[in-house]
């Protein structure tokens, strides 16, 4: 299992240290593989926080050039320069809000993979799409758009968000998450056969009291969490409930 909090654009960096420091301080022996991914303004203080802890730290996006004339955005060796490991990308906020396409997405899980970052690729439909029947096409073309024919084994991670669960309190019934999380995996094995074992993720308002029927539920291999990572008791209930 692997349980990642997507902290988003909250808090001052005052705020994010005592959160790590929760985190570290609360994390459980033999606890599942654990990343936090804070806002980038937060990552050296973050960074310092959980050095020598098995927390893993991340960026939530990158951009797709290597460096030069892209005002305002982080490259992936600035990520890493800064103690990340990983890095989300394809969010749907980020698709929303900045317009990146498919081809946007591939270019930074690219550069995410050239920088050995280990990289968090989201994909999920919006409710016109799965109302539609839409919902597993929308995700395919994803997966497709987005994954690069040529990685090294086991350094992306896939998140499953229907955009309709981020942030609403509303869940992907067990049973489309198991038919969703099933199509994306037969989808590696046939398509990107060197991450067919990668852990596939759900996200979409998971909390401690869901986290353990959606963690029970076949192909989910963790959480990518928003709101509920950003209270540590919160967040240690969704890790408590992959153990
Ligand atoms: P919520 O857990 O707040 O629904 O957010 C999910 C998400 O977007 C994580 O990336």
């Amino acid at each position: 299992m692997f349980i990642a909090g997507n902290w988003k654009m909250n808090g001052t960096v005052a705020e994010a240290e005592a959160l790590a420091q929760a985190l570290v301080d609360g994390l459980p022996e033999g606890a599942p593989a654990t990343a936090v991914f804070p806002p980038a303004l937060h990552l050296g203080a973050v960074g310092k926080v959980l050095e020598g802890s098995k927390i893993f730290m991340g960026g939530q996006d990158c951009s797709g050039a290597e460096k030069g004339a892209h005002t305002g955005d982080i490259s992936v060796s600035m990520l890493a320069d800064m103690g990340a490991r990983g890095v989300i990308v394809g969010h749907s906020e980020r698709r929303t809000d900045h317009g990146e396409s498919d081809a946007d997405v591939l270019a930074k899980v690219k550069a995410g993979l050239s920088a050995g970052l280990g990289v968090v690729l989201c994909v999920g439909e919006t409710l016109e799409e799965r109302d539609s029947g839409r919902a597993e096409a929308v995700v395919r073309e994803q997966l497709g758009g987005s994954l690069p024919t040529d990685f090294p084994a086991g350094s992306v991670v896939i998140a499953y968000e229907p955009v309709w669960a981020i942030g609403t309190g509303k869940v992907a019934t067990l049973s489309d998450i198991a038919a969703m999380h099933g199509m994306i995996r037969s989808w590696l094995q046939d398509n990107r056969p060197e991450i067919a074992k990668t852990f596939i993720l759900y996200g979409g308002s998971v909390k401690a009291s869901n986290a353990a029927e959606i963690f029970a539920t076949d192909e989910v291999g963790g959480a990518l969490v928003g709101g509920a990572s950003l209270k540590s008791d919160d967040f240690l209930g969704i890790i408590a409930a992959a153990m």
